[in-house]
């Protein structure tokens, strides 16, 4: 299959019609809930992040529409609305399940400040970004079976959706860019590495903030404990990088991927691999989905 030229017309249709093809019908509500026994039930409970969560995918909701009313281009309109409407649901699948489940967090106050472009550009990163780590603590969740195959199998169609979310918008960004004439690649990495960096900070300040009540949230605790338990960094690495491979897989093969996570985690890993087995200490870290 030949690869359209980044910046083309033939290219913004790629990934524009791609992510609404495989756009999936359904509400949450009507999906195959499994009946869990307590214990898968205290074990949700035990995550720390539902809160933050939520209000994260609600703020999304938001902030796209937002900006998919700024644009010209009806094509990238529709796919951007489209993805809005879908962290929306996210919002309203994690409410449902907490519901269902009996599970009560804090409600987060939702802001209501203005959009700029430059917020969706930050929140595509930042996406990139969390999405390796929810592959891999859904990957660990998976192998370790911690839940019923019902409830893991609605948690892998949620990153699936946010594999998407990760790969329309890096093609968008790198055809919006292509338009503007920044086309150089060093110029690009910069560009790029700037903002993961201003990402991370951006969900380490969402982080707090959503964790004004009760506590500040403790992403080590509780649930991802569940997950965590006995893995190393090396281990980590290794499973959220099969994992995201494989959702990649299913995605249209001339459409670009995010890079820098998955090349910078290998070059952590293969750092990982140098160091002799005993320097290498089980240590947990956070697995987060947005
Ligand atoms: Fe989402
Ligand atoms: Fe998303």
């Amino acid at each position: 299959m030949r690869k359209p030229r980044i910046g083309s017309l033939e290219h913004r249709d790629l990934f524009c019609r791609t992510f609404i093809e495989t756009h999936r019908v359904f509400e949450p509500e009507n999906l195959p809930w499994p009946r869990l026994e307590a214990r898968y039930v205290e074990l949700l409970r035990a995550f720390p992040f539902w809160s933050f969560a939520r209000s994260m995918e609600q703020e999304a909701d938001r902030m796209i529409a937002t900006f998919a009313k700024t644009l010209t281009d009806p094509v990238i309109r529709e796919a951007v609305e489209l993805q809005g409407y879908e962290e929306g649901r996210h919002g309203r699948l994690l409410n449902h399940m907490l519901e269902r489940y009996e599970i009560d967090v804090p409600d987060v106050p939702l802001t209501n400040l203005p959009v700029t472009r430059e917020d969706f550009v930050v929140f595509g990163f930042s996406e990139c970004l969390d999405s390796v780590v929810g592959f891999g603590g859904f990957a660990l969740a998976r192998e370790k079976q911690i839940f019923p195959k019902g409830l893991l199998d609605i948690f892998e169609h949620i990153l699936f959706e946010e594999a998407r979310h990760i790969v329309f918008f890096i093609n968008w960004w790198r055809y919006e860019e292509e338009l503007a004439g920044r086309t150089n690649p060093v110029a690009r990495l910069l560009a790029t590495l700037q903002y993961h960096v201003r990402a991370g900070m951006h969900q380490a300040q969402g982080a707090q903030g959503a964790a004004v009540v009760p506590a500040p949230i403790d992403l080590t605790g509780g649930g991802s404990q569940a997950i965590l338990e006995g893995v190393s960094p090396k281990m980590f690495l290794e499973v959220a990088l099969a994992e995201e491979r494989a959702m990649m897989s299913r995605i249209d093969p001339r459409l670009l991927r995010p890079r820098l996570v998955p090349v910078l985690a290998t070059v952590a890993l293969l750092g990982l691999r140098l160091l002799p087995p005993r320097a290498e200490t089980p240590k947990r870290s956070l697995a987060v989905a947005s």
